[in-house]
């Protein structure tokens, strides 16, 4: 539906960058492919390219080099120097510097699309469209309200009727939500993702904060630097990251380094870190004395009576240090005999007091090896 072909973006050096210096570019080789009907987000942290990538779909920055094509039509080629215009390329957007217009009444900005698009519509046409795209987002009754005295969630929801009142079959979302407060946040989240995937519109959602791309997303790109470091599902890319970046940008992670002790014939095999022998599963590729950098979830990591070390495997001693409370869990510091931390988010029902002793498991199937290296 919506494929992008390596895209390189640069650009041009901005005052600040010293002499002959070129800036780091903005987009290196980013490719990828979204499927029609996809909730598809570009997910990193601040100026990892998101919003650059965004644009170039738009049609209002342009690549340096690569291809994008939506449907079978392509909209931007370096090559052959193809370049359909933003009007032409048939999106919706909604940009979070692009606020609705506060001049105007809730009618007359979802309008605007319609009144200023490509085809001049008849008023009758525009009127039955501006209602329809205003009860989609629940605001049929604020018609002629100035846009001023509507709520953020109000404001919002007029500027996804404005993005959507051309029908358009791909809808460009930056940072949507950003300027809301946390509960009106939580309801436009999923107000948003079934009304678009109630429309069958293809969504190119950009945010910084996982949570958004974690529970609104079909698939997400993970960008860093202006590549895409991982791309894949929530679940790939919370419960199989790649690298420890991925590991640590969506959701928490404990990362420990290791030595590989010993490679087992079924896949699994020890490696030896600040806590003692740990069994894990083991890459294919992995050999003895190799560096290992493993993974587990905060989540992941179990509390155990002190002594229970000596009984299990995979059964850690342990002193608390810092622990704080934060309602929904209790998030610990577990520190080893030597000084090596790691985080547990335990039941917030049961307290555990700084500077006892106890005991931690890492189940086996909970450690993930991101990397092995000579
Ligand atoms: N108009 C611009 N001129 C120069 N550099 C820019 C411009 N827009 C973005 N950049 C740079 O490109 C990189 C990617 O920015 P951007 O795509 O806005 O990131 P994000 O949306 O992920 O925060 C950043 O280093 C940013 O400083
Ligand atoms: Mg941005």
């Amino acid at each position: 539906m919506l494929r992008l072909e390596n895209l390189n973006k640069y650009y041009p050096p901005t005052g600040e960058v010293g002499a002959g210096a070129m800036p780091a570019p903005a987009l290196t080789d980013v490719s990828l492919d979204i499927a029609q009907g996809e909730f598809f987000t570009l997910l990193g942290p601040s100026g990892c390219g998101k919003t650059t990538t965004l644009q170039c779909i738009a049609g209002l920055e342009h690549p340096g080099t690569g291809r994008i094509t939506m449907g079978d039509r392509v909209v931007f080629d370096s090559d052959p120097g193809i370049l359909v215009p933003p009007n032409k390329r048939g999106l919706g957007m909604v940009f979070q510097s692009y606020a609705i217009w506060p001049h105007m009444t809730v009618y007359e900005n979802v309008a605007f699309p319609l009144q200023h698009g490509p085809r001049k519509l008849p008023s009758s046409t525009v009127r039955t469209k501006v209602q329809a795209a205003l009860e989609r987002v629940m605001l049929q009754d604020y018609v002629d309200r100035p846009a001023p005295y509507l709520s953020g969630g109000q404001q919002q929801r007029v500027a996804l009727a404005r993005a959507l009142v051309s029908e358009p079959s791909i809808i460009l979302l930056d940072e949507p939500l950003s300027n809301l407060d946390a509960k009106l946040r939580d309801a436009m989240r999923v107000e948003l993702r079934d009304l678009v995937k109630a429309l069958g519109i293809t969504t190119i959602y950009v945010t910084h904060d996982q949570t958004e791309a974690l529970s609104m997303s079909d698939r997400i790109a993970l960008m860093n630097k202006g590549r895409v470091v991982q791309l894949g599902t929530p679940e790939d890319l919370y419960l199989r990251p790649k690298s420890a970046f991925v590991a640590e940008f969506v959701g928490r992670s404990n990362i420990i380094q290791g030595k590989v002790e010993q490679v087992g014939v079924d896949g699994r095999g020890v490696v030896n870190t600040a806590f003692g022998p740990l069994s894990c599963p083991l890459p294919a590729t992995a050999q003895q004395g190799q560096t290992a950098e493993l993974m587990v979830r905060p989540h992941g990591v179990e509390i155990l009576p002190a002594g229970a070390e000596a009984k299990g495997a995979n059964v850690f001693a342990a002193t608390v240090g810092r622990t704080s409370f934060l309602g929904e869990f209790f998030d610990i510091e577990l520190v080893s005999a030597d000084g090596a931390i790691v985080r547990v988010f335990g039941s917030p029902y049961q307290r555990h007091e700084t500077g006892t002793a106890v005991a931690f498991r890492l189940p086996e199937d909970r450690c993930l090896v991101l990397a092995c290296r000579s």
